[in-house]
């Protein structure tokens, strides 16, 4: 696929994908949506990758949620058929084998504090600014929020911030637990690369599935504890597991193979 709204960037087995809207603060259209479905479908897993990195181009943005101009349409119907589609994109990137970190440089509103939620970590710029503002629009969230922002904050948080639509600054998303770090402005990307090279230096196989379990405590139909025990089995039977215990023994650094 030709990307136009994103730009990929590849340094020793990370990527780094900035969504590149700037004069709309990367608000994701449809198009941008269609790229991050292919990106994360059928891109990046045919990638050798140790991590993504997802940030908004700009210093004032990282995605300031769906893109508005395009919801008019949705007035005569093809609404439901948006959030589910946003839905399978959200999932295709919260699903990913490899972590995806985002670096939020900036307003995360709407889907893009949706999008932000379904990264598997957070890193924020000290101006950065959370909110699910959709009911100043008449609407709800529709990429997840209602669901993801529960999992990170608790029930009683995200239903103030859903419905009063306020936004809440990065220092008090950490305090809440939506944030992993704040650091600053500027250093989001750089801080979310020095992540992935940390994971990267863990095994593979062992970095996917424990994504896969912990995902599955909130996967309907799914019983995260007897996925954690398959899933263990499975990390027992990798030659990444025989490295790993024989440079404990040995006394030296893992050099796993992912296999
Ligand atoms: N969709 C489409 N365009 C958007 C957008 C969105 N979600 N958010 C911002 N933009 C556009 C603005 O229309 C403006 O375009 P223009 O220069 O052609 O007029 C440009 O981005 C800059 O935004 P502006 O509102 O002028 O910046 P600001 O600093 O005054 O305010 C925000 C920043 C983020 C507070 C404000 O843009 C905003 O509230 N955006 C909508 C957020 C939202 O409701 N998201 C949820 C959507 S479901």
């Amino acid at each position: 696929m030709d990307y136009t709204n994103l730009q990929l960037e590849e340094n020793e087995n990370i990527l780094i994908v900035t969504i590149n809207r700037e004069k709309a603060l990367n608000a994701l259209n449809a198009r941008t949506m269609q790229e991050l479905m292919y990106l994360f479908s059928n891109d990046i897993p045919e990638r050798s990758l140790k991590g993504v990195v997802l940030t908004g181009a700009g210093p004032k943005s990282f995605v300031a949620g769906a893109d508005i101009t395009e919801f008019m349409s949705m007035a005569d119907g093809g609404g439901q058929e948006m959030a589910q589609r946003g839905h399978d994109v959200f999932f295709a990137i919260e699903r990913s084998k490899v972590p995806v970190v985002a670096a939020v440089n900036g307003f995360a509103l709407g889907g893009g504090c949706e999008l932000a939620m379904s990264c598997h970590l957070r890193i924020a710029g000290e101006h950065a600014r959370f909110g699910q503002p959709e009911v100043n629009l008449g609407i709800i969230p529709g990429y997840g929020g209602t669901q993801r922002l529960i999992q990170y904050i608790g029930k009683g948080k995200a239903m103030e911030l859903m419905l009063t639509a306020d936004m809440i600054s990065a220092s008090e998303a950490w305090q809440l637990g939506l944030v992993n770090k704040v650091v600053a402005s500027g250093t989001e990307v750089e801080e979310a690369t020095a992540i992935i090279q940390k994971i990267g230096a863990k095994g593979p196989i062992a970095i996917a599935k424990t994504i896969e379990a912990v995902n599955a405590y909130f996967e309907e139909g799914k019983n995260g504890f007897q996925t954690e025990v398959e899933a263990f089995g499975e990390t027992t039977r990798t030659q990444d597991f025989k490295e790993g215990a024989s440079a404990f023994v040995e006394k030296r650094k893992a050099n796993f193979s992912g296999k």
